[in-house]
């Protein structure tokens, strides 16, 4: 099936997120996890620490890549020679979401089809945003996020209080 980019701000990567980049793999010969940079959104964090969360949780799967880019994603994805674009949808929001996106990317690069992928239910309401949240009361973001990733926050957290 090619190669696809899966763009996301992974602020930070979540199970869902790993979900579809599990089923991405099985369905592209390479996935290219992209960490999108986007300077008006304030991330917690900084795209190369996003980047190594990721790294650290796909280690696994011999046939995804991490990258990240500043600029539009279409522009990338010509840019990189990608067959497809994998999104993720929960919910109607989701949908709204990403018809609209759908339809300036498009606009940019109409050769290159966008492929989404169900969330599996047991994600539907994980979010980037409530994990954050939890982070930011020292909440219990165990089976939310990937172990990696949880051993990185408790140590970014503990650097932060000593
Ligand atoms: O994880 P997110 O924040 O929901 O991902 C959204 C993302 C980063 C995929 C989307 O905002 C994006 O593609 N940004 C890059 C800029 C772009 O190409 N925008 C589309 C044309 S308006």
């Amino acid at each position: 099936m090619g190669k696809a980019v899966y763009p996301g701000s992974f602020d930070p990567v979540t199970n869902g997120h790993l979900d579809i980049i599990r089923r991405a793999s099985a369905l592209f010969d390479e996935v290219t996890v992209c960490v999108m940079v986007n300077h008006a959104k304030h991330c917690i964090f900084s795209p190369e620490e996003r980047m190594a969360l990721i790294a650290a949780s796909v280690a696994g799967l011999d046939n995804v890549r991490v990258d990240s880019y500043d600029g539009l994603l279409m522009a990338y994805a010509r840019q990189k020679g990608m067959d497809a674009v994998v999104k993720g949808l929960r919910s109607g929001r989701d949908f709204e979401f990403e018809n609209t996106m759908d339809f300036y990317n498009k606009r940019i690069a109409p050769e290159i089809e966008t492929v989404y992928l169900m969330a599996e239910h047991t994600y539907v309401h994980v979010s980037s945003s409530g994990v954050r949240e939890l982070m930011a009361f020292q909440g219990d973001i165990s089976g939310l996020v990937p172990d990696q990733v949880v051993r990185a926050i408790a140590k970014k957290q503990q650097e932060v209080v000593l």
